[in-house]
């Protein structure tokens, strides 16, 4: 029975470029394996790292469109959401010299995998010990590492960081446990400590296939 589950879905995923079927296939199995969350994407991290070397991925991403603004909002292209477990695959294309908010992924987890260019990754500590999602916040900065093709970068809920391009494009390969939108997340200011609440970027849906 669960043989013809998987089968279904995977119909569903029939348009995708085969290296990201097989990634969407393993991470699927790790769920139906049972497992808690940090077992799961700590795993998944390791598939990731062989999707990231696919050269018809990389070649794939050449098509794809600058996505960081959509009306003032950060943009995500949405390639695949599993209709099980839930968790989406995700390109951010971010045009040169750009750099996000300080921001957290809420209660989501994410997998950030740089395909192409390079860019530096600022953490944040939170000091204060108050709600998840505030409307004040003391955080303090707790350094930063360049990131280059085939760096992933692990994220899991609430932790706040925030990105600078360099002065090439940058485009990150995302998976994401849940879809932006369904979760709230958390803009901070360093300097005045104020925090806003908002459900992330945008998602256009995008083709992952020739
Ligand atoms: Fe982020």
């Amino acid at each position: 029975m669960a043989t013809q589950v998987s089968e279904i879905e995977l119909s569903s995923t029939s348009n995708m470029l085969p290296a990201a079927e097989t990634f969407v296939t393993r991470v699927r199995a790790l769920f139906e394996g049972g497992g808690d969350e940090p077992k799961i994407w700590s795993t998944a991290c390791e598939y990731l790292r062989d999707l990231l070397e696919d050269e018809d991925l990389k070649k794939h991403s050449e098509t794809w469109p600058d996505s960081l603004s959509v009306e003032g909002k950060p943009g995500n292209l949405l390639f695949y959401e599993d209709a099980d477990y839930g968790f989406v695959l995700n390109a951010l294309v971010k045009a040169p010299g750009l750099k996000t908010s300080v921001h957290d992924h809420g209660r989501s987890w994410t997998l950030y995998g740089v395909l192409e260019g390079g860019e530096t990754v600022t953490r944040f500590d939170r000091i204060d010990d108050g709600l998840q999602v505030p409307e004040m916040a003391d955080i303090r900065e707790a350094g930063s590492h360049e990131v280059i093709p085939g760096y992933i970068d692990f994220v899991p809920p609430w932790e706040i960081h925030q990105e600078h391009n360099t002065d090439q494009r940058t485009i990150g390969f995302i998976v994401r446990s849940q879809r932006s939108g369904t979760f709230v997340q958390n803009r901070f200011n360093p300097d005045t400590g104020t925090v806003d609440q908002y459900d992330g970027p945008v998602q256009m849906p995008y083709k992952l296939a020739w």
